[in-house]
């Protein structure tokens, strides 16, 4: 994926702590030789640095003196809504964490690795350089909206309330809305999981996280769902249902090939939220959007064409952006980004997740 803007990227990297602070700069100064990098050591100094940079991204120290990192997010969320948002932490209070995902994208655990931030950065600064409309770039960045249905969320939260309620019976209910279930997986693929490889297993995510901890997530959703627009029934019906059909294909093609599980998972969500972009565009563009759907029904355009003309980008672009700044694998991103590419060729023997995703979604 090339990107289309040659603007250095600015990247505002906080620490209390000196040692930490003066290693991460010399090894980001090494690896990350494309961004503008500037270092502080306290949540005052880094909005000091704000008066004269608009921050394409602010990593930061969960536990600092004065403002803690969850409130310097905050502010910037703020004041800079198109701004990447990441804490990295070593603490151990889950609940806590899982509070700060209200502000973050992702959470680090500590000590930071310079290579793990740049890598988390990169992939996600690409995409965000396609998304032409400036307005739709601020909206998803913001995180002040989440594609999740408000009737998912009080189910969830009913059956959290039965005695002895199956993790089979809340996965159940989670898969029928594709919001809530990309949200659990960002939740437990941060770091602060210790997870050593990318779990896109929902039965697991709901086995690992727990009903409590659940149900912190989905209160922290009921919250920040209070000024959401609605998201149309029908295109989350269409969505989920095309998706959960594209999965099941592929799913018979990985086995034919004899692939691993980790492999097969990957490509199970990449088929099923090739097109969670259209719910993020309903969010972010309301009626707007939805109009868009209902004249590509009717016109010679395809629907991409007319999200170009319309916002500067596509479904695609916009999904694969939410879901990398929420630690999807990057193949899974990849094929999401590029899944209305029709320039993309499908390999004879196919051999990444993309090109099992092409072929099951051509046949
Ligand atoms: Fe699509």
């Amino acid at each position: 994926m090339s990107s289309s803007s040659n603007v250095r990227p600015s990247i505002i990297f906080v620490d209390d702590d000196p040692m930490l602070l003066s290693s991460t700069r010399r090894r980001l100064t090494l690896v990350a030789r494309n961004w503008d990098l500037h270092f502080a050591d306290s949540g005052a100094a880094a909005l000091e640095i704000c008066k004269g940079v608009v921050p394409s991204a602010v990593v930061t120290d969960m536990r600092m003196p004065g403002m803690d990192g969850a409130v310097l997010l905050k502010e910037i969320q703020r004041y800079f809504p198109e701004s990447i948002r990441i804490i990295f932490s070593g603490q151990t209070d889950q609940d806590a964490l899982i509070q700060a995902h209200s502000v973050a994208h992702s959470i680090l655990a500590k000590p930071c690795d310079a290579d793990q931030i740049y890598q988390a950065l990169q992939l996600s600064l690409e995409i965000q350089s396609r998304l032409g409309d400036p307005e739709i770039r601020r909206f998803v960045t913001s995180g002040r909206t989440i594609p999740v249905s408000t009737s998912s969320i009080f189910d969830i939260l009913s059956l959290l309330r039965e005695p002895d309620v199956s993790p089979k019976k809340i996965g159940e209910s989670v898969r029928n809305d594709l919001g809530l279930y990309a949200y659990i997986l960002k939740i437990i693929n941060s770091s602060h999981f210790g997870m050593r490889s990318p779990v896109c297993d929902i039965d697991q995510a709901i086995l690992l996280l727990g009903a409590s901890q659940l149900r912190t997530i989905v209160c922290g959703l009921k919250l920040a769902h209070a000024l959401s627009p609605t998201l149309d029934k029908n295109l989350c019906t269409e969505v989920l249902e095309t998706g959960i059909l594209r999965a099941q294909k592929v799913l018979q093609l990985v086995q034919k090939h004899g692939k691993p599980k980790m492999f097969s998972d990957e490509c199970y969500i990449a088929s099923l939220f090739q097109d969670f972009g259209k719910l993020v565009l309903s969010v972010s563009a309301g009626s707007r959007y939805l109009q868009i759907i209902e004249h590509s029904r009717h016109q010679a355009s395809s629907l991409v064409d007319l999200e170009r003309e319309a916002f500067r980008c596509t479904h695609a672009e916009v999904g694969a952006y939410l879901l990398s700044l929420w630690s999807f694998p990057s193949s899974v991103i990849r094929s999401i980004c590029r899944h209305e590419d029709l320039q993309s060729s499908v390999q004879e023997e196919p051999e990444t997740v993309e090109d099992f995703v092409r072929i099951a979604s051509t046949r």
